[in-house]
């Protein structure tokens, strides 16, 4: 039988209870395959990963080995969840490693998003395989491969061409000659936010909106600079607050803000203000081939203008980006 294919008499995960009978079978089998050696995962934080963390946690304790690199272009506050929840509240092996400065040394004078994109993903595979050579008798190599990662590959081995190269953040390097351990590969992600609460992670990790590899690096749009990226996560950190705070976090599939490598002429405190503009992004979508914007009322847009343009250093005004997919994509990048 081919592991990589459901079978048909598999049941949806709908339920707490099936979502414990899925975990009790995959502890088993996860300790079957694995027995007393060391596996090693790489965690981003974003649902997929943590839940295959959670659940190895369960099922294999100490010998699972997560590391966690923090790019520098993570939003605020991703970081320090996973140290939280994984290091401290779940006692995982964690290593974390802060590579924000090697990241931004990197990019530092690179506009162009594709060679961002490339940069991005090759250096974390780099900081990755750095991180793992220091480990010792690591035997299997976990993954956060889901049902849709695998159909995906099938279309794309098919020859489909890909209007932006969606580095995955987590990717395999070649010369790694690991076996692979891919508990989740046969769920879809409605089944993996199931399982993930059943085994106990927080709501909001488990029901994160989706965010690229490449992370805030293709949102800080054009040659990345430090001040800008800050700026950024700021202004994106007071958007997902609001969005939480009028329910349109449950709503809307994905927001986010994104600002330019432009200023405009503004005005504060009887002063002139040259700052960027932060562009507001809220789409639905299925399959984020295409996308609708999602209509936010006007009040809480004045909230949210109002409350980056006074707290966020170096903004000074905001826009809201009306524009579905095609003919923008989803990101500005
Ligand atoms: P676009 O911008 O192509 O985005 O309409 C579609 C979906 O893909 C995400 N995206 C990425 N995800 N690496 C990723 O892992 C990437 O380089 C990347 N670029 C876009 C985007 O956030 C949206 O959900």
């Amino acid at each position: 039988m081919d592991s990589n294919k459901r079978p048909d008499s598999m049941a949806r995960i709908t339920t707490a209870e099936l979502a414990n009978k899925f975990i009790d079978e995959q502890v088993a089998a996860v300790r079957a395959q694995v027995g007393d050696k060391k596996v090693l995962l790489a965690l981003s934080g974003g649902v997929d990963s943590s839940v295959v963390a959670a659940l190895l946690i369960k099922a294999i304790g100490k010998q699972l080995v997560c590391v966690h690199v923090n790019h520098g272009l993570m939003r605020k506050g991703e970081s320090e969840q996973v140290i939280e929840v994984f290091g401290k509240a779940l006692d995982a092996n964690l290593v974390y490693v802060d590579a924000t400065d090697r990241f931004l040394d990197l990019l530092a004078g690179v506009s162009d998003p594709e060679a961002k994109r490339k940069i991005i993903g090759a250096e974390f595979i780099k900081v990755f395989d750095e991180e793992s050579a220091k480990l010792d008798g690591i035997s299997f190599l976990a993954q956060g491969t889901i049902y849709p990662d695998i159909l995906e590959s099938i279309k794309a081995s098919e020859g489909k061409k890909a209007v932006k190269s969606h580095h995955n953040v987590g990717g395999l390097p070649d010369e790694m000659e690991m076996e692979l351990v891919e508990p989740i590969k046969l769920l879809f992600k409605d089944e993996v936010r199931v399982v993930g609460e059943a085994l106990g992670l927080p709501h909001g990790m488990v029901y994160r909106q989706p965010f690229p590899g490449p992370g805030l690096g293709v949102r800080c749009l054009g040659a990345i600079t430090r001040d800008r990226l800050h700026a950024l996560r700021e202004a994106d950190a007071i958007l997902r607050e609001e969005f939480d705070n009028c329910g349109l976090a449950e709503k809307v599939w994905q927001y986010f803000v994104a600002i330019p490598d432009v200023k405009s002429v503004g005005v504060k405190d009887d002063s002139r203000y040259e700052g960027w503009p932060a562009i507001i992004r809220a789409v639905n979508t299925k399959d984020a081939m295409t996308a609708t914007i999602e209509e936010i009322p006007y009040p809480v847009l004045h909230k949210i203008t109002a409350r980056i343009t006074e707290e966020v250093d170096g903004i000074n005004r905001v826009l809201f980006d009306l524009t579905p997919k095609p003919t923008g994509t989803i990101e500005w990048e």
